[in-house]
């Protein structure tokens, strides 16, 4: 690439700003890059009266990748279905930008073991993705009050199915490359009750052919979250729709015992930016105390490098940065236990630079 990359920065609310300054300069520590930040979220609710504008939603699609801190915070939590809300933001870019792909991967720092509410034999090994669904289903399908009553509806099309079941196929094979061991999707529905479920388990069969050296499991999704915790470490790739992906990517990300810790990718068509943020909320509890943990906005940027520019080895210098900092026992105060004394956002980031510069 011969101009710098142009990279759309949505700081948002909360501790958001602190996380994504802290990651530009990471960025800056690679390579040039230019810089577009832009308000989306509560942030813009307050200035434009909506969580995401016109214009910014054009930056977005002009952009060669967008890097997300977080958005919402109790100012704008609210019931009235007439006020705007921060996370139609974050809706409205995935739609607007047609990312329909969310991976969320999920494999617990070495370091941080003993934070995991599992036993440590029992998280040792995981290593997994969540690859969730994200412009369909029940968040995107028609809903509205009538009277005293409300409805969501959760809609599928073979189509929606078909590309993101590829998404976990290819996933899967990809993470497999190297390794020796087989590939393997899980694919999660609610067969039993739900059509939906039964048409998205009938397509992910009817696409698996395709992909002979992946093994294709599907569970029940009440099934998957429990075995969730109690045999972590023998799951791959998941692949699922948009809500159900959305609760079993919360709880895969507690395994690690850190939220703090993980990065997401939100991809659309090939060649089509795609949007980089960390798995955690906007922590308004924490915000503008410069204790923010910047590690999961690192990771983001590392996947921002991987999966938006192609720029592997940089993504592989930033996680290893990161991985390094956490063994020389740096902690922010989400990851400290007991008797470690925690460092702030800039002390952390301090660290990164200078594993990135040794
Ligand atoms: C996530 C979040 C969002 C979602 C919210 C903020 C709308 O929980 O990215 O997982 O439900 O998708
Ligand atoms: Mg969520």
């Amino acid at each position: 690439m011969s101009e710098a990359p142009r990279i759309v920065l949505l700081p948002g609310d909360g501790i958001g700003p602190e996380i994504v300054a802290a990651t530009r300069r990471v960025l800056e520590a690679l390579g040039e890059f230019e810089f577009d930040g832009r308000l989306m979220g509560g942030c813009s609710i307050d200035e434009h009266g909506t969580a995401l504008t016109d214009e910014v939603l054009d930056a977005c699609r002009a952009a060669d990748a967008v890097l997300l801190g977080a958005v919402g915070g109790p100012k704008w939590d609210t019931t009235d279905p007439e006020a705007p809300r921060p996370e139609q933001g974050l809706l409205g870019l995935r739609k607007g930008m047609g990312l329909y792909a969310n991976l969320r991967p999920v494999r617990p720092s070495p370091a941080l073991v003993a934070a995991s509410p599992l036993r440590e034999e029992r998280i040792a090994g995981t290593d997994l993705l969540v690859v969730r669904e994200l412009t369909g289903g029940i968040y995107f399908g028609d809903s509205g009050r009538d009277g005293d009553a409300a409805h969501d509806t959760c809609e599928y099309s073979v189509a929606e199915i078909e590309r993101i079941a590829r998404v976990g196929f290819e996933s899967a094979r990809h993470r497999a490359e190297g390794s020796g061991r087989a590939p393997r999707v899980t694919s999660v529905d609610k067969a039993n009750v739900l059509e939906t479920s039964r048409l998205w388990r009938e397509v992910v069969g009817r696409v698996a052919p395709d992909y002979p050296d992946v093994e294709l499991d599907h569970l029940l999704v009440d099934n998957a979250a429990m075995q969730l915790v109690s045999r972590p470490a023998e799951f791959d790739v998941i692949v699922t729709e948009n809500l159900f992906g959305d609760i079993l990517s919360d709880e895969s990300a507690m395994l690690t015992g850190s939220l703090g810790m993980l990065p997401s990718a939100s991809l659309g068509a090939e060649g089509e930016p795609g949007l980089f943020e960390p798995v955690h909320g906007s922590a308004p509890d924490v915000a503008g105390q410069g204790i923010a943990n910047p590690l999961a906005t690192f990771l983001s940027a590392a996947m921002l490098l991987r999966h938006g520019l192609e720029r592997a080895d940089d993504a592989v210098r930033i996680e290893s940065a990161v991985d390094a900092v956490l063994e020389r026992g740096l902690r922010t105060p989400d990851l400290a236990a007991a008797g470690e004394s925690p460092v702030g956002t800039d002390e952390m980031t301090a660290a990164v630079l200078s594993e990135l510069a040794a």
